[in-house]
């Protein structure tokens, strides 16, 4: 089902009043490229002070801007050389999973004897890493650190590659379910009553029988120990919760035009409205330029593909050619024209489809190099972000 044409604008001035980018999208798209590269105009053409934090394990947005390896803590990227830099900085990171973990545990303990019984236990290494959703819950919550800290002007967050690029907005809450959840209750259930602590023992004894050593027990007392930091994450993920429907905070849904990912990215535009979380822009990146889609240009390259042989034979004497193999090259252009236009009427087809979320629309083509510097981003910022006075806004 198609829709009316999306709005016109630009992420300069949409973006403009926000101090809080959260870059989504399926994975693959360009989100930690389109981050960076929202970071950089913040930086370069508003003289903002910008932090890009990047969860990204292929470590793009590090070779992207230059930087051997990002560490949790934000360094500062060289703009030099670069037109307009001037009081702007960029400081980028990259969010280490585990670290803020341990982060968490040590502010949400109660005391130094649980954080440390925690943090040494074999079950929390597997809890915190292959807990789902665990890499979107703490970059959430890292956004909400860097944000109450107040250090910069403006924060773009690149979300982590999850299987669903819904996870991350279902993450605080998510946090939230798993501990207040029955599953934890019975699993600590042996540790609040004495009554029903007796009651399953058969059940646990029968476990461990299976499981080997006392693995239930293990669990229900690493499981009893986190649950005292219960208040702590609840209180947290809420607040979390409240800083991404914030209206300083825009969602910039990332995709290209291709089926699969645009259907995802339709469902995730949904999910946010049905949360209340502003959705400045679509980005839809790597597409054909528009030009291919034209009714004339189609046409022509129509009658090249029927007439290529009589088109030859009448300009190759003029031009010094051989007739047959200007023919041969004629052909292949009007195929290869045909080819691309068929791709570009598709994509409008699933811009027209992305209609729907009322928001702009805006297209970025797909470079013919790779987006491995500055340079490289600043020309696919110069798509969604017009110098002043170039535009009216
Ligand atoms: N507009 C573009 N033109 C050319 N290459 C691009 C463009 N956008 C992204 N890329 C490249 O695509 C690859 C994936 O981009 P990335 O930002 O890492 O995606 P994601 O974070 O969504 O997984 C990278 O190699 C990047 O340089
Ligand atoms: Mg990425």
């Amino acid at each position: 089902m198609t829709s009316a044409p999306s709005p016109e604008g630009n992420l300069r001035d949409l973006l403009q009043s926000k101090s809080i980018v959260i870059c989504c999208g399926p994975g693959g798209v360009g989100k930690t490229t389109t981050a960076a590269a929202i970071g950089l105009m913040a930086a370069v053409r508003e003289n903002k002070k910008v932090l890009v934090v990047t969860v990204d394990p292929a470590l793009r947005l590090s070779d992207a801007l230059g930087v051997d390896r990002l560490g949790d803590q934000p360094s500062r990227i060289e703009l030099s050389g670069l037109q307009g830099s001037g009081k702007g900085e960029l400081w980028a990171s990259m969010l280490n999973t585990s670290l803020a973990w341990d982060n968490l545990v040590r502010r949400y303990a109660p005391d130094q004897a649980t954080i440390e019984k925690i943090l040494s236990s074999t079950l929390y290494a597997n809890v915190s890493r292959r807990f789902v959703q665990s890499h979107d819950y703490v970059a959430a919550e890292r956004l909400y650190e860097l944000h109450q800290d107040g250090d910069y002007d403006l924060i773009v967050i690149d979300t982590p590659p999850s299987r669903h690029a819904i996870d991350f907005l279902d993450a605080p809450s998510k946090m939230a379910e798993f501990f207040s959840s029955k599953l934890l209750r019975w699993i600590l259930a042996p540790y609040r009553s004495r009554w029903v602590g007796l009651a399953s023992r058969p059940f646990t004894q029968i476990a461990d029988r299976i499981l080997g050593g006392a693995f239930l027990a293990e669990v229900a007392e690493f499981f009893y120990l986190f649950h005292s930091m219960y208040e702590g994450f609840i209180t947290r993920s809420t607040a979390v919760e409240n800083l991404l429907a914030d209206p300083a905070c825009a969602f910039v849904v990332v995709t290209t035009l291709s089926p699969g990912p645009r259907h995802e990215a339709s469902y995730l535009i949904r999910e946010l409205g049905q949360r209340g979380f502003h959705l400045a822009a679509i980005v839809a990146n790597k597409v054909l330029p528009s030009y291919l889609a034209d009714p004339v240009g189609r046409a022509a390259a129509a009658r090249l593909r029927q007439d290529h042989e009589a088109i030859s034979a009448a300009v190759a004497p003029q031009a010094g050619l051989e007739s047959e193999i200007l023919s041969g090259v004629l052909a292949e252009l009007a195929r290869n024209y045909r080819d691309y236009s068929h791709v570009a009427l598709r994509e409008a087809e699933e811009r027209g489809r992305l209609g729907f979320a009322k928001c702009p629309v805006l297209d970025v083509a797909h470079l013919e190099h790779d987006i491995d510097d500055v340079f490289g981003l600043a020309e696919m910022g110069e798509m969604f972000w017009p110098q002043r006075g170039s535009q009216q806004s």
